[in-house]
């Protein structure tokens, strides 16, 4: 099984997980503090910017994720960390998309 990276650029930290990993794991695993609510894709406060290398590199936004982040009205660009789950490559968690 191929790891996936993660980046957070802020931080300036990267860590190597399991495909399946939510993004707000992968944050705990490197260090990095990330303002959460809910943690179940309900109520968008761990909305990141990312960019994805693959375009697959996570997977599509599904549930609760997809609802939240058409209500917020953010760009395709923005996930919620708690919920995205990593599949392959590499996932940039760039700026928070709500501050
Ligand atoms: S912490 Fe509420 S949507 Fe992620």
């Amino acid at each position: 099984m191929d790891l996936v990276e993660v980046q957070f650029a802020a931080a300036g930290k990267t860590v190597f997980v399991a495909p399946g990993t939510t993004l707000l794991a992968a944050a705990g695993m490197a260090g990095v503090d990330i303002a959460t609510g809910c943690t179940r894709g309900r109520c968008g406060t761990d909305a990141h910017h990312v960019v994805c290398t693959p375009a697959t590199a996570l997977a599509p936004a599904a549930g609760d994720e997809a609802g939240t982040l058409a209500r917020m009205g953010v760009g395709a660009d923005c996930r919620l960390l708690c919920s995205a789950r990593v599949r392959e490559g590499r996932v940039q968690v760039l700026g928070d998309a709500i501050g």
